[in-house]
């Protein structure tokens, strides 16, 4: 094993997205371990950051491709969202010239290296960044990097309309078969391994660690059945055909509509075999209880 620094400085790129707040929170629940926390945006949303400097956090205002912002930190998490995952190598590479040791590319999805997501047009920037990280780690001596892999988050899958949850209408719409499984995690379990692995120390001569750390397998119909034993209701489900948000995903991209596009793209994915983490886990190694998919579900609604 080789040793991980001590108590690391860490930064969070796109801190008030979806995920990036249950990390701020988690680092500042455990920032006894950590020397110094960060987060870095542009000089227009210092407001946003207001309460977590409250509690220490330093707010580093600039560009997140200069190297100056990443001055003086250990460790980069990176939560970009799909219009900004193209800039990763860019961040990359300015975090390296500052003396970056470790990043965090912004995965916290599925295992995108199984072959048949390997083209798949969501996923694109996440493989050029995966690709960009190995080929900078095998020229950086000391540079290493860390994969979260959770399969789907529930926040996003069953109360999200992109999934097509209707939680007024009592409607859920699925583009698959109900009994497909997933693997479903909650944001704040996620940022609990997370920000527990920064300490684990990589085995030696390894550059590129994945952790995969979902909650639990759960289908579809269970998805259904909790929330509507939560919300005390039945909802009524739609189900189409995979093929049928193929061919919405070809209309918007033909319509110049990206964020449709991605949306489309994701629910024909979403019925995807392959949306189930392989095993093995490293939950294990981790030393807390996830909640369940009730309580994941309660959590959040
Ligand atoms: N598996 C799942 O179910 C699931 C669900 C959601 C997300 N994810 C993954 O988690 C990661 C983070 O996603 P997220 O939903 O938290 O992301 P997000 O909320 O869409 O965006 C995260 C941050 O990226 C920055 N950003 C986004 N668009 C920008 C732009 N045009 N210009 C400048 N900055 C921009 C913002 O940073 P500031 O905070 O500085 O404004 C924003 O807060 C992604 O890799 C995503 O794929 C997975």
């Amino acid at each position: 094993m080789s040793a991980s620094i001590a108590f690391p400085a860490v930064i969070v790129v796109g801190a008030s997205g979806n995920l990036g707040p249950f990390i701020v929170q988690e680092l500042l629940k455990q920032k006894v371990k950590f020397s110094r926390i960060g987060i870095l945006s542009t000089p227009e949303k210092r407001a946003k950051f207001h309460t977590a400097a409250k509690y220490g956090v330093d707010i580093v205002l600039g560009n997140y491709r200069d190297a100056k912002c990443y001055e003086g930190f250990d460790v980069v998490i990176s939560f970009a969202g799909n219009s900004i995952l193209a800039d990763q190598p860019q961040m990359i590479d300015a975090a390296i010239n500052a003396g970056v040791t470790h990043f965090y590319p912004s995965e916290f999805g599925a295992d995108i290296s199984q072959p048949a997501f390997l083209q798949e047009r969501y996923f694109q920037d996440k493989h050029l960044t995966r690709q960009h990280l190995r080929k900078r780690a095998s020229e950086i001596p000391g540079f290493v990097f860390t994969e979260m892999i959770i399969g789907a988050f529930a926040e996003t899958f069953i109360l999200s309309d992109v999934f097509g949850l209707d939680r007024q209408g009592r409607t859920f719409t699925y583009y698959g078969d109900l009994d497909d499984i997933k693997s479903i995690s909650s944001m704040e379990d996620t940022a609990k391994y997370t920000v527990d692995s920064i300490l684990l120390p990589f085995e030696a001569e390894i550059t590129e660690r994945t952790l995969r750390v979902p909650n639990g397998n759960y289908t579809v119909r269970e998805f259904v059945e909790v929330l509507s034993d939560l919300d005390n209701t039945q909802y009524e489900t739609h189900v189409f055909s995979v093929s049928d948000a193929r061919k919405q995903q070809e209309s918007a991209r033909l319509a110049g509509s990206t964020d449709l596009e991605l949306a489309f793209s994701l629910k024909s994915l979403f019925s995807s075999p392959f949306m189930v983490v392989p095993k093995p886990w490293q939950n294990g190694i981790f030393n807390f209880k996830p909640k369940n998919l009730t309580e994941m579900i309660q959590g959040c609604i």
